[in-house]
């Protein structure tokens, strides 16, 4: 595996792979990688002749500084999974080589995406990554990208952008990967404590609750999301120190919130929630 700091460098490894016709696959990460990252790798490495995975803890996304101050990182570690994995290019710029300190700031935005949800918790977010996710598109020009599903606002948000953009990569989203009881991988799992990781697990518990529910409803024509949504929240708070930030069901495609699920209609419920201060994210397709 060859390890790239530089944008000129990494652009020149390419230029020749893409020259023999090899489709590059990318995998763009903030490291501290888990089996959630693994598996995009692996779809990558499956999909694609050459794999790049970019570790970049990015500034620009996080709109809470010590949120980015305390963000996991274990490079060593890392480099050593994406060595095991077979992956031929690690890109790891630092933060001079991606936002030069002489340059004007450039903002992108998506406000008919952005506007809940995460997007509206975390003002600024969106732009970061989308800011950050067009450069190493255009460094790396893939053929294909990879993203979790976890974060699906994240996921819809992307692949919009590269449309508008035209850029020539298609986007996929692959399945959130998750842990025994249910919990969705993630970096941020590392900074729970024992008595928060117990409780984390409600969350998917509470999701999957939701379609059970929507099931069990099936002889009604529609069902109200304020009262599923309230299930939800009621299942992940009590007893516990976890707090909801969001819990909603929108729209799968437009993200827009819905008041009612309606009868052979697909929807997705999305949530936020602090557990002891960590803030975990998560979400699933719901089939009424
Ligand atoms: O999902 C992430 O880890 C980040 O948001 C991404 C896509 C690598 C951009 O920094």
């Amino acid at each position: 595996m060859k390890s790239i700091q530089t944008i000129a460098e990494m652009r020149e490894a390419l230029e020749s792979k893409r020259a023999e016709g090899a489709k590059v696959g990318l995998v763009p990460t903030m490291g501290f990688l888990h089996e959630g990252h693994l598996s995009l790798i692996r779809q990558s490495q499956q999909e694609c002749d050459v794999t790049v995975v970019s570790i970049f803890v990015n500034p620009t996304q996080f709109n809470d500084p010590s949120d980015y101050e305390n963000y996991p990182v274990d490079l060593e570690k890392d480099l050593n999974a994406l060595e095991k994995e077979g992956v031929q290019f690690a890109f790891l710029p630092h933060a001079k080589e991606m936002y030069p300190a002489n340059r004007l700031k450039v903002q992108m935005t998506i406000p008919e995406l952005t506007g809940n949800l995460c997007g509206l918790h975390r003002p600024g977010h969106f732009d970061g990554v989308l800011l950050v996710v067009s450069k190493f598109f255009n460094i790396v020009q893939p053929h294909r990208a990879y993203f979790g599903l976890k974060d699906y606002q994240q996921f819809l948000v992307i692949r919009t952008m590269a449309r508008a953009l035209d850029f020539s990569v298609e986007v996929v989203g692959c399945e959130t990967v998750r842990e025994p009881d249910g919990l969705a991988m993630s970096s941020r799992n590392a900074r729970l404590s024992e008595k928060a990781r117990e409780h984390a697990a409600l969350i998917p518990r509470a999701l999957n609750l939701v379609q059970k529910t929507l099931q069990d409803r099936k002889a009604q024509y529609s069902v109200k999301c304020a009262e599923l949504c309230e299930i939800a929240w009621d299942v992940i708070e009590s007893g516990t120190q976890n707090r909801v930030e969001y819990m909603e069901i929108v729209d799968p495609d437009t993200l827009q919130k819905l008041d009612e699920i309606q009868k052979d209609r697909t929807a997705r419920i999305a949530t936020a929630v602090f557990c002891d201060g960590v803030r975990l994210i998560d979400n699933r397709p719901l089939q009424f």
